[in-house]
C-alpha cells in the first residue's frame, strides 16, 4: 500500500472514500466535520440524532456522498472519548477503517491526521501510528494460497492536512511508521512460514539477503565452526535433526567505536517437537513459530540500518530444529556450553535456554554494553500473562524500565516478573553446574534464572514472547497468526538510546 502525505482540505479531496474522525459525547459539530455536514445537507447531524453515530472507539459509519463531495464515500470513524485517546487506539482505529474499506472494495482512501489536534497526540505521532495501523492491520500471509483473496488490496492511502506547515512532521512520522511496520511485517512473514519453508538454512539465507539489502555485516557459522567454538549446548539440541544448525551473526556499525551498544539475541528453533521429551501432537503445528525471537532481532537490525542510527548493534540468532531421533540428545545427558559451564538435560523440550546459553556466552566475548534476548521460551509465561503481555526479566532495573516504557510507546504490553535469588535453587543439578529444567512452578522465572547465569553481570533483559508472538484472534492491528512482537518496542528503545 502506498501511503502519502499531502496538503489540502479533506472535504475537497477526491478519493474512493474520505475518513474523518469524531469523538464520543461531542454532539456539537465543529471544524471539518461541520463543513462536511453542511455539504451533505445535515446527513451527519441526522445520523448523530438518530443514535447511529455515537463516536465510540472503532465505530465506522459509511455515507454515500452522491456527488455532494468530490469523494464518492465518507467514512466517519469513532475514536472514543477525546480525553482517553492514545496512540495505540489510533493504530487500531486506522486498522479497522482500512479493513472496512478493503471489504467494500474501495481502491483508495484519504484521511486527516486522526486523533491529533486538541489531544495529547502530536501530528508526527499521529502520522506514525496511522501508518503502522494501516500496514499492520491489512497484513495477510497468502504465500501458500493458490486461490485469489475475496477482495483486492487498497492501493493508496493519503493523509491530508490543510496546514502546509505540518507537512514535514507528517512526512517524518509516516516514514518512521513505515519502517516500524515493515520490520514487524518481516518478522510476521518469517514466523508464519511453515517449518519446511523456514529451516535453519532458510533462516541463514534470509539473513544473508537482508544483510545485502541493508548493508549489514554478516557471519553464518556451520556446525564445524560451532564445534571449534565449543557450542556444546546448541550442538546438543541440533543432534536429532537432519537439518544442519546455523549460528547467524548480523552487525550494524553506526559509528567508529569498537564498543557494541546493544547485543540482540533471538531464539531460532525453526520447529520444536520437544525432542525425546516429545510434545503432545495437539497444537504442535504452532511450534513452527519457535524462531519468533530470532525473526524479531533480524527485523529490528534491518530497521536500525534503514534509520541510519548512530549506534552499534549486533544481532545473534542460534538456529536449529529440535527433533527426536536415534542421534538425539537425551534427558540425563550433560552438555558443555561455550563458556565451559556444564548443563544437565532434564527435558529436551527446554531447548530454548540451551541454544541461548551458547549465544549469550558467544556475545560475552565482545565488548557489549547491554544484552537483550527475545524468545518463545516457556509455556509457563503464556499461562501467567496470557497473550496480552510479554514477560520481562532482567538484572538491571534501568534497562527493564526503558523496555517497558518503549513497549508503552509501541502498544506492545510488557510485564516484569521477579528474579529473586531463591528461585536459583531450583536449577541446581547433582551432576553438572546447572540443569535445564527446575520444575513446573514459576517455570518462566526458572528459565530466566538459567539465562541469567550466562548473561553474567552485563546489563541484560530477557523477553519471553511465548504468549505474545502469535494470536488466535484478530485484535486491533493484529491479524491471526504472527504478531511481530516485540519488534516495534525494540526499535523504539534503540531510537531512544541514541537521543
Ligand atoms: N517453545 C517452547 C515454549 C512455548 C510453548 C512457546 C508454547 C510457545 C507456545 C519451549 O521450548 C518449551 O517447550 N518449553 C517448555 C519448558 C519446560 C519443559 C521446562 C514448556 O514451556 O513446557
Ligand atoms: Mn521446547
Ligand atoms: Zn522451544
Amino acid at each position: 500500500m502506498e501511503i502519502k502525505v499531502s496538503t489540502g482540505k479533506i472535504e475537497e479531496t477526491k478519493a474512493g472514500a474520505v475518513v474523518v474522525s469524531c469523538f464520543e459525547a461531542e454532539t456539537q459539530l465543529t471544524g471539518i466535520i461541520a463543513t462536511i455536514d453542511k455539504a451533505l445537507d445535515g446527513a451527519v447531524t441526522q445520523l448523530i440524532s438518530q443514535g447511529e453515530i455515537k463516536g465510540k472507539l472503532n465505530e465506522v459509519t459509511l455515507i454515500h456522498t452522491l456527488g455532494k463531495l468530490p469523494a464518492a464515500r465518507l467514512i466517519i470513524l469513532g475514536l472514543g472519548k477525546r480525553s482517553e485517546i492514545t496512540k495505540d487506539k489510533i493504530r487500531a482505529a486506522a486498522a479497522a477503517v482500512l479493513r472496512f474499506a478493503r471489504q467494500k472494495r474501495i481502491p483508495d482512501v484519504a484521511a486527516t491526521a486522526l486523533g491529533s489536534g486538541s489531544t495529547d497526540v502530536s501530528t508526527a505521532d499521529s502520522a506514525q501510528v496511522i501508518t503502522e495501523g494501516c500496514l499492520l492491520g491489512t497484513y495477510s500471509f497468502r504465500r501458500h494460497m493458490t486461490v485469489e483473496p475475496d477482495y483486492p488490496e487498497i492501493k493508496q492511502f493519503y493523509i491530508v492536512e490543510a496546514d502546509a506547515s505540518k507537512l514535514g512532521e507528517l512526512e517524518d512520522g509516516c516514514r518512521l511508521g513505515r519502517i516500524q511496520a515493515e520490520a514487524a511485517i518481516l518478522a510476521r512473514d518469517l514466523v508464519n512460514e511453515p517449518s519446511n519453508y523456514m529451516t535453519p538454512t532458510d533462516m541463514a539465507n534470509t539473513a544473508k539477503t537482508l544483510a545485502e539489502q541493508y548493508g549489514l555485516k554478516i557471519n553464518v557459522f556451520d556446525s564445524q565452526h560451532m564445534h571449534e567454538l565449543g557450542m556444546g549446548a546448541l550442538l546438543g539440541v541440533s543432534q536429532g535433526s537432519d537439518q544442519p544448525p546455523k549460528f547467524i551473526v548480523l552487525r550494524y556499525q553506526g559509528n567508529e567505536s569498537e564498543k557494541i551498544d546493544i547485543a540482540l539475541v533471538g531464539k531460532g528453533i525453526t520447529f520444536d517437537s520437544g525432542g525425546i521429551s516429545l510434545k503432545p501432537s495437539e497444537g504442535m503445528e504452532d511450534m513452527k513459530g519457535d524462531m519468533a525471537g530470532g525473526a524479531a532481532v533480524m527485523a529490528v537490525i534491518t530497521a536500525i540500518a534503514r534509520l541510519k542510527l548512530n549506534i552499534n548493534i549486533i544481532a545473534v540468532v542460534p538456529t536449529t530444529e529440535n527433533m527426536p531421533g536415534g542421534r538425539s540428545f537425551k534427558p540425563g545427558d550433560v552438555l558443555t556450553a561455550m563458556n565451559g559451564k556444564t548443563i544437565e538435560v532434564i527435558s529436551t523440550d527446554a531447548e530454548g535456554r540451551l541454544i541461548l546459553a551458547d549465544a549469550l556466552a558467544y556475545i560475552k566475548t565482545f565488548p557489549v554494553s547491554r544484552i537483550i534476548d527475545v524468545a518463545t521460551l516457556t509455556g509457563a509465561c503464556h499461562i501467567a500473562l496470557g497473550d496480552i503481555c510479554t514477560g520481562v526479566f532482567g538484572n538491571n532495573q534501568e534497562l527493564v524500565d526503558k523496555i517497558i516504557s518503549a513497549g508503552k510507546n509501541s502498544g506492545e504490553k510488557m510485564w516484569q516478573l521477579p528474579m529473586f535469588e531463591e528461585y536459583k535453587e531450583y536449577n541446581k543439578s547433582e551432576v553438572a553446574d546447572i540443569k535445564n529444567h527446575g520444575g513446573r512452578y514459576g517455570g518462566a522465572i526458572l528459565a530466566a534464572q538459567f539465562l541469567a547465569e550466562f548473561a553474567g553481570d552485563t546489563p541484560w533483559v530477557h523477553l519471553d514472547i511465548a504468549g505474545t508472538s502469535d494470536t488466535t484472534k484478530e485484535r486491533g492491528y493484529l491479524i491471526k497468526g504472527a504478531t511481530g512482537v516485540p519488534v516495534r518496542t525494540l526499535i523504539d528503545l534503540i531510537i531512544s538510546l541514541t537521543k
